[in-house]
Protein backbone atom coordinates (compact mmCIF):
# COMPACT_ATOMS: atom_id res chain seq x y z
CA UNK A 1 0.00 0.00 0.00
CA UNK A 2 3.08 2.65 0.83
CA UNK A 3 4.51 1.76 -2.38
CA UNK A 4 1.17 2.58 -4.37
CA UNK A 5 0.79 5.68 -2.73
CA UNK A 6 4.41 6.66 -3.01
CA UNK A 7 4.23 5.65 -6.79
CA UNK A 8 0.78 7.58 -7.45
CA UNK A 9 2.70 10.59 -5.82
CA UNK A 10 5.66 10.32 -7.45
CA UNK A 11 3.48 10.43 -10.94
CA UNK A 12 1.77 13.37 -9.81
CA UNK A 13 5.02 15.28 -9.10
CA UNK A 14 6.45 14.32 -12.72
CA UNK A 15 2.98 15.32 -14.55
CA UNK A 16 3.13 18.76 -12.70
CA UNK A 17 7.12 19.06 -13.64
CA UNK A 18 6.34 18.41 -17.21
CA UNK A 19 3.79 20.84 -16.89
CA UNK A 20 5.76 23.60 -15.44
CA UNK A 21 8.81 22.84 -18.01
CA UNK A 22 6.41 23.69 -20.86
CA UNK A 23 5.35 26.95 -19.15
CA UNK A 24 9.28 27.81 -19.46
CA UNK A 25 9.49 26.24 -22.85
CA UNK A 26 7.33 27.50 -24.51
CA UNK A 27 7.88 31.50 -24.51
CA UNK A 28 11.45 30.65 -25.01
CA UNK A 29 10.63 29.26 -28.62
CA UNK A 30 8.34 31.68 -29.42
CA UNK A 31 10.27 34.50 -28.82
CA UNK A 32 13.40 32.89 -30.95
CA UNK A 33 10.69 31.98 -34.05
CA UNK A 34 10.99 35.49 -35.50
CA UNK A 35 14.83 35.65 -35.74
CA UNK A 36 15.20 32.56 -38.34
CA UNK A 37 14.99 32.85 -41.83
CA UNK A 38 11.25 32.99 -42.56
CA UNK A 39 9.60 31.20 -45.02
CA UNK A 40 11.55 30.36 -48.45
CA UNK A 41 9.77 29.52 -51.03
CA UNK A 42 11.55 27.15 -54.19
CA UNK A 43 10.20 28.00 -58.04
CA UNK A 44 12.73 25.83 -59.72
CA UNK A 45 10.28 23.10 -59.88
CA UNK A 46 9.35 22.21 -63.62
CA UNK A 47 5.81 21.62 -63.78
CA UNK A 48 5.46 20.73 -59.90
CA UNK A 49 4.30 24.10 -57.54
CA UNK A 50 6.40 25.35 -55.84
CA UNK A 51 8.02 24.37 -51.99
CA UNK A 52 7.33 26.38 -49.47
CA UNK A 53 10.43 25.52 -46.23
CA UNK A 54 8.90 27.02 -43.09
CA UNK A 55 12.08 27.85 -40.74
CA UNK A 56 9.15 28.25 -37.89
CA UNK A 57 7.95 24.64 -39.00
CA UNK A 58 11.56 23.30 -38.91
CA UNK A 59 12.34 24.79 -35.13
CA UNK A 60 8.72 23.87 -33.92
CA UNK A 61 9.88 20.28 -35.00
CA UNK A 62 12.89 20.47 -32.92
CA UNK A 63 15.64 21.61 -35.78
CA UNK A 64 18.44 24.04 -34.45
CA UNK A 65 20.07 26.36 -37.04
CA UNK A 66 23.48 24.38 -36.55
CA UNK A 67 21.31 21.44 -37.63
CA UNK A 68 21.27 22.50 -41.56
CA UNK A 69 23.59 25.99 -41.33
CA UNK A 70 26.27 25.83 -42.38
CA UNK A 71 26.98 22.06 -43.34
CA UNK A 72 23.80 21.48 -45.38
CA UNK A 73 22.73 24.90 -46.44
CA UNK A 74 24.58 28.61 -46.31
CA UNK A 75 22.27 31.20 -44.69
CA UNK A 76 21.51 32.80 -48.23
CA UNK A 77 18.49 32.48 -49.94
CA UNK A 78 18.89 31.01 -53.70
CA UNK A 79 22.35 29.76 -52.92
CA UNK A 80 21.74 25.42 -52.62
CA UNK A 81 20.54 25.80 -56.30
CA UNK A 82 23.57 27.78 -57.71
CA UNK A 83 24.83 25.86 -60.61
CA UNK A 84 21.06 23.93 -60.43
CA UNK A 85 22.61 21.79 -57.49
CA UNK A 86 19.37 21.22 -55.96
CA UNK A 87 17.34 18.45 -57.30
CA UNK A 88 15.15 15.43 -56.85
CA UNK A 89 18.50 13.36 -57.88
CA UNK A 90 20.70 15.39 -55.20
CA UNK A 91 18.18 14.89 -52.58
CA UNK A 92 17.54 11.52 -53.02
CA UNK A 93 21.36 11.32 -52.67
CA UNK A 94 21.18 12.18 -48.96
CA UNK A 95 22.07 16.23 -49.67
CA UNK A 96 20.10 19.20 -48.76
CA UNK A 97 16.21 18.13 -47.90
CA UNK A 98 17.60 15.00 -48.26
CA UNK A 99 19.31 14.95 -45.37
CA UNK A 100 16.56 14.66 -43.02
CA UNK A 101 13.66 13.74 -45.19
CA UNK A 102 15.29 10.66 -46.00
CA UNK A 103 12.03 8.19 -44.20
CA UNK A 104 13.93 8.03 -40.77
CA UNK A 105 14.57 11.43 -39.12
CA UNK A 106 11.84 13.10 -41.43
CA UNK A 107 9.46 12.28 -44.11
CA UNK A 108 10.53 10.89 -47.42
CA UNK A 109 11.92 12.89 -50.13
CA UNK A 110 10.27 10.77 -52.64
CA UNK A 111 6.89 10.63 -50.34
CA UNK A 112 3.90 12.41 -51.25
CA UNK A 113 5.13 15.21 -53.46
CA UNK A 114 2.51 17.41 -52.17
CA UNK A 115 3.80 17.51 -48.74
CA UNK A 116 6.87 20.01 -50.36
CA UNK A 117 5.17 21.26 -53.65
CA UNK A 118 2.30 22.60 -52.58
CA UNK A 119 2.41 26.52 -53.80
CA UNK A 120 0.95 27.40 -56.49
CA UNK A 121 2.60 30.44 -59.02
C1 LIG B 1 15.91 22.39 -41.34
C2 LIG B 1 16.94 23.24 -41.90
C3 LIG B 1 17.14 24.64 -41.39
C4 LIG B 1 17.21 25.08 -40.09
C5 LIG B 1 17.06 24.26 -38.82
C6 LIG B 1 17.47 26.49 -40.16
N1 LIG B 1 17.55 26.89 -41.46
FE1 LIG B 1 17.97 28.77 -42.12
N2 LIG B 1 17.76 28.16 -44.07
C7 LIG B 1 17.42 26.88 -44.45
C8 LIG B 1 17.23 26.85 -45.89
C9 LIG B 1 16.78 25.65 -46.71
C10 LIG B 1 17.50 28.15 -46.36
C11 LIG B 1 17.47 28.62 -47.82
C12 LIG B 1 18.76 28.24 -48.50
C13 LIG B 1 18.69 28.38 -50.00
O1 LIG B 1 17.77 29.04 -50.53
O2 LIG B 1 19.58 27.82 -50.66
C14 LIG B 1 17.83 28.96 -45.18
C15 LIG B 1 18.15 30.31 -45.21
C16 LIG B 1 18.39 31.08 -44.09
C17 LIG B 1 18.68 32.50 -44.12
C18 LIG B 1 18.72 33.39 -45.37
C19 LIG B 1 17.31 33.86 -45.66
C20 LIG B 1 17.25 34.75 -46.87
O3 LIG B 1 16.14 35.31 -47.12
O4 LIG B 1 18.25 34.89 -47.63
C21 LIG B 1 18.87 32.91 -42.83
C22 LIG B 1 19.18 34.32 -42.33
C23 LIG B 1 18.69 31.73 -41.99
N3 LIG B 1 18.41 30.64 -42.80
C24 LIG B 1 18.81 31.73 -40.63
C25 LIG B 1 18.53 30.65 -39.80
C26 LIG B 1 18.56 30.71 -38.34
C27 LIG B 1 18.92 31.94 -37.51
C28 LIG B 1 18.19 29.46 -37.91
C29 LIG B 1 17.95 29.00 -36.48
C30 LIG B 1 17.03 29.81 -35.70
C31 LIG B 1 17.96 28.64 -39.08
N4 LIG B 1 18.18 29.40 -40.21
C32 LIG B 1 17.61 27.31 -39.04
C33 LIG B 1 17.30 25.79 -43.64
C34 LIG B 1 17.34 25.80 -42.25
C1 LIG C 1 17.92 18.99 -40.26
C2 LIG C 1 16.88 18.13 -40.80
C3 LIG C 1 15.93 18.67 -41.86
C4 LIG C 1 16.25 19.27 -43.07
C5 LIG C 1 17.63 19.52 -43.65
C6 LIG C 1 14.99 19.58 -43.72
N1 LIG C 1 13.95 19.17 -42.92
FE1 LIG C 1 11.95 19.36 -43.34
N2 LIG C 1 11.48 18.52 -41.56
C7 LIG C 1 12.39 18.01 -40.66
C8 LIG C 1 11.68 17.41 -39.53
C9 LIG C 1 12.30 16.70 -38.34
C10 LIG C 1 10.30 17.62 -39.79
C11 LIG C 1 9.12 17.17 -38.93
C12 LIG C 1 8.91 15.68 -39.03
C13 LIG C 1 8.19 15.25 -40.29
O1 LIG C 1 7.27 15.98 -40.73
O2 LIG C 1 8.52 14.18 -40.83
C14 LIG C 1 10.21 18.33 -41.07
C15 LIG C 1 9.02 18.73 -41.66
C16 LIG C 1 8.91 19.30 -42.91
C17 LIG C 1 7.65 19.70 -43.54
C18 LIG C 1 6.26 19.60 -42.93
C19 LIG C 1 6.07 20.57 -41.78
C20 LIG C 1 6.42 22.00 -42.09
O3 LIG C 1 7.25 22.58 -41.38
O4 LIG C 1 5.91 22.58 -43.07
C21 LIG C 1 7.97 20.20 -44.79
C22 LIG C 1 7.00 20.74 -45.83
C23 LIG C 1 9.41 20.12 -44.93
N3 LIG C 1 9.95 19.58 -43.77
C24 LIG C 1 10.12 20.52 -46.04
C25 LIG C 1 11.52 20.59 -46.12
C26 LIG C 1 12.25 21.12 -47.27
C27 LIG C 1 11.61 21.63 -48.55
C28 LIG C 1 13.58 21.04 -46.95
C29 LIG C 1 14.76 21.51 -47.78
C30 LIG C 1 14.70 22.87 -48.31
C31 LIG C 1 13.68 20.47 -45.62
N4 LIG C 1 12.41 20.22 -45.15
C32 LIG C 1 14.88 20.21 -44.95
C33 LIG C 1 13.75 18.03 -40.76
C34 LIG C 1 14.48 18.60 -41.80
C1 LIG D 1 11.01 17.19 -48.84
C2 LIG D 1 10.39 18.06 -49.78
C3 LIG D 1 10.11 17.58 -51.18
C4 LIG D 1 9.35 16.48 -51.56
C5 LIG D 1 8.59 15.49 -50.69
C6 LIG D 1 9.37 16.48 -53.02
N1 LIG D 1 10.12 17.53 -53.48
FE1 LIG D 1 10.49 17.97 -55.45
N2 LIG D 1 11.66 19.55 -54.90
C7 LIG D 1 11.88 19.95 -53.58
C8 LIG D 1 12.81 21.07 -53.59
C9 LIG D 1 13.33 21.82 -52.38
C10 LIG D 1 13.14 21.32 -54.94
C11 LIG D 1 14.13 22.37 -55.49
C12 LIG D 1 13.44 23.55 -56.04
C13 LIG D 1 14.41 24.65 -56.45
O1 LIG D 1 15.58 24.36 -56.72
O2 LIG D 1 13.99 25.82 -56.49
C14 LIG D 1 12.40 20.34 -55.73
C15 LIG D 1 12.46 20.26 -57.12
C16 LIG D 1 11.72 19.40 -57.90
C17 LIG D 1 11.76 19.37 -59.35
C18 LIG D 1 12.63 20.22 -60.27
C19 LIG D 1 14.09 19.80 -60.13
C20 LIG D 1 14.34 18.39 -60.62
O3 LIG D 1 14.85 17.57 -59.79
O4 LIG D 1 14.02 18.05 -61.77
C21 LIG D 1 10.87 18.39 -59.75
C22 LIG D 1 10.52 17.98 -61.17
C23 LIG D 1 10.29 17.82 -58.52
N3 LIG D 1 10.84 18.45 -57.44
C24 LIG D 1 9.39 16.79 -58.48
C25 LIG D 1 8.96 16.13 -57.33
C26 LIG D 1 8.09 14.94 -57.32
C27 LIG D 1 7.52 14.29 -58.58
C28 LIG D 1 7.92 14.59 -56.00
C29 LIG D 1 7.16 13.40 -55.44
C30 LIG D 1 7.61 12.09 -55.90
C31 LIG D 1 8.66 15.54 -55.19
N4 LIG D 1 9.29 16.45 -56.03
C32 LIG D 1 8.71 15.53 -53.81
C33 LIG D 1 11.35 19.38 -52.45
C34 LIG D 1 10.57 18.24 -52.41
Amino acid sequence: MKIFMFKYYFAVFIVIVIYLLNIHIVPANKASAGEGGGDIIFSDTKKQRQVLFSHEGHQEAGNKCGDCHPQIFQQKKGSSDEGNALTMKSMRGGKFCGACHNGKDAFKVMSSCKKCHFVAR
